[in-house]
């Protein structure tokens, strides 16, 4: 557990980095909640309090679009997290083939979610792992050794 020092270093630390990176505005909420969750892998309860102060939004605000978006998550990973993106352009490109292939793989300590849009269609079909997308992916073992890399 962190000394009160840390956390109050921390919670200044995050406050500098969300001002220099998102306008203080509602139309942050969900990029800023994507900074976070690449920052931290999860969203800290602090870190959520810092962002709805930064935005000027209640943390209930906050943490209601956290919950509503499952490739964000509330509580610390126990595993890794691979994202499929399953919207229109990347179902056109193979993503429920890559989501299938992955079911029959059953990589240890991997779990698999899904997302409407990674605003990466024109490489579609788009894959998170460990918090980095990849472009033009296919259901095969290259795929598996990205994963288990
Ligand atoms: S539909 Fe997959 S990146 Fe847009």
């Amino acid at each position: 557990m962190a000394s009160a020092g840390e956390e109050r270093k921390r919670r200044n630390e995050l406050r500098r980095e969300l001002i220099d990176k998102f306008p203080r505005d509602r139309s942050s909420l969900l990029p800023a909640l994507h900074y976070l969750e690449e920052t931290f892998s999860f969203l800290p309860d602090w870190g959520i309090e810092v962002l709805g102060w930064h935005l000027g939004v209640p943390p209930s605000e906050v943490y209601g679009a956290a919950t509503s978006y499952t490739e964000l998550s509330l509580s610390i990973p126990s595993h890794k997290t691979v994202i499929v993106c399953d919207g229109v352009a990347c179902r056109e490109k193979g993503a429920i083939q890559i989501l299938e292939f992955l079911k029959e793989k059953n990589i240890d300590g991997v779990e698999i979610k899904t997302t409407d849009c990674a605003f990466m269609c024109s490489v579609a079909p788009a894959v998170s792992v460990g918090h980095t997308w990849y472009g033009r992916q296919v259901p095969d073992n290259s795929l598996a050794e990205l994963i288990e890399g």
